[in-house]
C-alpha cells in the first residue's frame, strides 16, 4: 500500500484526516500478534529452494519416497468414490472425522498394541495439524513443554507459536534418557513451574534416528505418571520398521497419560493431509471443539479416499515395500558414512524412518559449513534447527528417504569430502572461538 499525503484542505475543514503511514517494506509490522514474533521460517524451507537444484545432492528434506505407489489403481479407487459416493466426499463432515475412518484408525493402532475406541480418535489435517491442537488446548504463553534434544522442527514450531518454552531433554542410543526426564521435570519444578507435556517420538526418531528402548519406555511411562506429566506421542514412522514388528506404543501402556499421535502421510502418501490424534475422553472433547474453530472439520474427501485405500488395497503390502525400499536407501547412506566420513564423526544407526543424525568431529560447526556443502553439491540440515536453545551445532540431519542409492553414495561421498576440506581450513587457520561446534551440553535450566 502507497503513502498517502494528508490532505491540507480536508485538515482545515475539521473532516478526518487519514494517518500517514511510514514507509517501509511491512506497513502492518507495528500491530502483528505478540506470538507472530516466534514464526520463522524453518531452516528446513529455507533450504528446499537451494537443495532441489538437480545437480545438488539432497539429502536434507524428508519427503516419503512415494514413488512405489500403484498409481493407476490409487486413481480407479478415487474416481470410484467421486461416482459412487462424490456427494457425501465432497460435503462438509463431522468436526470429529468420519467415523469409518475412525474405526479403521483403530486398528491401524492396533499393531502397536493400542485398544482404543473410535470416539476417542479425532482425525486431524496431518498429524502436524494434531500437534496444534494439542498444544492450543493446552498451552498458554511462557508454559513450559519438555522435549527431547534434538526434536522435530515443526513441532518446535508450534510450541513457539504459541509462546511455549520449550526444555530439552538428552537422548542417547536407547532414546530419551529417563535420568534426563526426570533432571528437566525437576528444573522446572525447581523454577516454581509446571510442564504442560512431554512430547516425544519414541519410534524412529526424527531427527535423531534412535528409537525408544522396551525398558525405558516403561521407565518414561513411570517418570511421567509420577510428575502427573501428560506425554503426547508422536509416531508417524512407527510402522516403518526395518527389522522387528511393530512396537508397542507407550499409548498401549498408559491410555489415561498419554495423547498419541498417528498418519497417513509416510505409510500411504502426504498429500492428502490426514493424521489423527488418539486422546482421552475428555480431552478429546476439547480436541473437537479446537477442530471445528479451527477448520470446521478434517476434508472429507481426503479422509473417504484414505478409507477407502485402506479397504480396498492390500496397505500393509505397500507399507512393507515401503520399509524394503527404506532400508535399502539405509543400508545405502551407513555404508557410505563409514566409507567417506573421517575419523572423529559419528552417526546414529537407524532402526526404520527416514533420519541419520551425524556428529562432527570436535570443532565444526554444521551450519558454517552448509555454504561450503551446498557449493559441493550436497544439501543436509543443520542440528541447530532441531533445538529451541540453540544447541547441536556440530550435528546434522541426513535423510536416505528420497534420493536413490546411487545419489545417496554420491551424496555421502560430497560430504566426506567437505567435512575433510573443513578440517583442514581449520587446521590451517586455527579454530576462531564462534565457530566451535558444540554438542548437546545438558537440558535448559533458565527458566525464571
Ligand atoms: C515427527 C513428525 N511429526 C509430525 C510430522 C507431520 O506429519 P504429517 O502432518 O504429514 O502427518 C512429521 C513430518 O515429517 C514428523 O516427522
Amino acid at each position: 500500500m502507497q503513502d498517502q499525503p494528508a490532505d491540507p484542505a480536508a485538515a482545515a475543514s475539521g473532516t478526518s484526516v487519514r494517518p500517514r503511514r511510514q514507509t517501509r517494506l511491512d506497513s502492518y509490522a507495528d500491530r502483528y500478534a505478540e506470538r507472530t514474533s516466534g514464526m520463522q521460517a524453518s531452516e528446513i524451507r529455507a533450504l528446499f529452494a537451494v537443495a532441489s537444484r538437480p545437480e545438488v545432492v539432497s539429502l536434507a528434506g524428508g519427503m516419503p519416497n512415494i514413488s512405489g505407489l500403484p498409481l493407476d489403481a490409487v486413481a480407479a479407487t478415487m474416481s470410484d468414490l467421486v461416482r459412487s459416493r462424490g456427494a457425501e466426499a465432497m460435503q462438509y463432515g463431522s468436526g470429529q472425522g468420519d467415523p469409518t475412518l475412525r474405526s479403521q484408525i483403530c486398528e491401524v493402532m492396533a499393531l502397536e498394541g493400542i485398544v482404543a475406541h473410535p470416539d476417542d480418535v479425532v482425525v486431524t489435517v496431518g498429524s502436524q495439524q494434531a500437534v496444534d491442537l494439542v498444544t492450543r488446548i493446552f498451552c498458554d504463553p511462557g508454559d513450559v513443554v519438555i522435549c527431547e534434544a534434538p526434536s522435530y522442527v515443526g513441532a518446535l514450531g508450534v510450541f513457539r507459536a504459541y509462546q511455549c518454552d520449550v526444555v530439552h531433554a538428552e537422548m542417547d542410543d536407547q532414546g530419551l534418557v529417563p535420568a534426563a526426564l526426570e533432571q528437566a521435570i525437576e528444573a522446572v519444578a525447581a523454577a516454581g513451574r509446571r510442564a504442560k507435556f512431554l512430547y516425544t517420538i519414541p519410534n524412529f526418531h526424527n531427527p535423531a534416528g534412535v528409537t525408544l528402548s522396551a525398558e525405558r519406555r516403561r521407565r518414561v511411562i513411570d517418570i511421567c505418571r509420577d510428575a502427573d506429566l501428560l506425554v503426547l506421542e508422536d509416531n508417524p514412522y512407527g510402522l516403518l520398521g526395518f527389522d522387528s514388528e511393530p512396537i508397542a506404543a507407550l499409548r498401549a501402556d498408559d491410555p489415561d497419560g498419554v495423547v498419541y499421535l498417528g498418519s497417513f502421510s509416510k505409510t500411504f502418501a502426504p498429500g492428502f493431509r490426514v493424521g489423527w490424534a488418539l486422546a482421552p475422553h475428555a480431552v478429546r472433547e476439547k480436541l473437537v471443539l479446537a477442530q471445528e474453530s479451527s477448520t470446521l472439520c478434517p476434508p472429507t474427501f481426503s479422509q473417504l479416499a484414505i478409507s477407502s485405500y485402506l479397504a480396498d488395497f492390500d496397505w500393509k503390502a505397500q507399507v512393507k515395500d515401503f520399509t524394503q525400499m527404506y532400508r535399502e536407501r539405509r543400508d545405502a547412506m551407513l555404508a557410505a558414512l563409514t566409507e567417506h566420513l573421517p575419523a572423529g564423526s559419528h552417526w546414529t544407526v537407524p532402526a526404520g524412518g527416514f533420519y541419520v543424525w551425524v556428529t562432527l568431529p570436535a570443532g565444526l560447526d554444521a551450519k558454517a559449513m552448509l555454504p561450503r556443502a551446498v557449493t559441493a553439491r550436497v544439501a543436509y540440515v543443520p542440528g541447530t534447527a532441531f533445538f529451541a536453545d540453540g544447541f547441536g551445532s556440530r550435528c546434522l540431519r541426513l535423510s536416505y528417504c528420497f534420493p536413490t542409492p546411487e545419489r545417496i553414495r554420491e551424496g555421502v561421498r560430497r560430504l566426506g569430502a567437505v567435512i575433510e576440506a573443513e578440517m583442514e581450513l581449520r587446521a590451517a587457520f586455527g579454530v576462531t572461538p564462534n565457530a566451535v561446534g558444540r554438542g548437546y551440553e545438558g537440558p535448559n535450566t533458565d527458566l525464571a
